[in-house]
């Protein structure tokens, strides 16, 4: 069983297929955070995560079990991770360790921007959840204050807008809700009653 929950930054994908995840006793995987420690890598060393080379080096050496949770969820890092996400080269070195997360059994949940589109086509459900801008930013800004952060309101509002620009326009695997994706927008739904509508929308879709 495979489901596959796809949305912008901060729409609330993440704590919800966590729970998913939890609920239905399957292993999860955040695709964001490879793309971050891509990113993280190459900023840790010095280099420019618009850097190809950098970037594509970067990936081919990503080892998923030594992702450091704390530098990656960083603006800087977030910022980075789009930057890298818009490169081919790096994309087709994670797609494998994706794929493979993914196929373990009993399953799998993961989210991301392009599980439903490229990486699990035929995954059992797919959700796309989103929200809009200034909920998200609203969310991502109090989540990045408790942690130290001194971005204002307004500048996580504009890295927001930023990197949905950037995800929704790349011209490879870019992020827009599957054709047969069940769209669940959380602008006016608390985390349990998000939780509560997408296991209404798996239960009805696995019978
Ligand atoms: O989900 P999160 O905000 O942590 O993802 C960070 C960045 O990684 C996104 O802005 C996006 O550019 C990229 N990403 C992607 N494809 C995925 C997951 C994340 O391109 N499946």
């Amino acid at each position: 069983m495979i489901v596959a929950v796809d949305g912008p930054a901060a729409s609330g994908k993440g704590t919800l297929a966590r729970a998913l995840a939890r609920h239905y006793r399957l292993a999860y995987l955040d695709t964001g955070s490879l793309y971050r420690a891509v990113g993280q890598a190459v900023l840790a060393s010095g280099g420019d995560p618009a850097d190809e080379k950098a970037a594509l080096a970067a990936a081919e050496a990503l080892d998923a079990a030594k992702i450091d949770e704390k530098a990656i969820r960083t603006a800087e890092a977030g910022h980075a991770a789009s930057v890298v996400a818009a490169m081919p080269a790096v994309r087709t070195a994670i797609l494998g360790l994706q794929r493979r997360f993914a196929a373990q059994k009993p399953g799998a949940v993961l989210d991301g921007r392009d599980v439903g589109t490229v990486v699990c086509p035929d995954a059992n459900v797919k959700l796309f959840v989103f929200a809009s801008p200034e909920i998200r930013a609203h969310r991502r800004w109090l989540e990045l204050n408790s942690s130290g952060s001194a971005l204002s309101e307004a500048q996580v509002l504009e890295d927001v807008k930023e990197r949905d620009r950037r995800d929704a326009e790349r011209a490879i695997s870019p992020m827009k809700p599957s054709p047969d994706a069940h769209l669940l927008d959380t602008s006016d739904l608390s985390i349990e009653a998000a939780f509560d509508a997408a296991v209404a929308i798996i239960d009805k879709a696995m019978g």
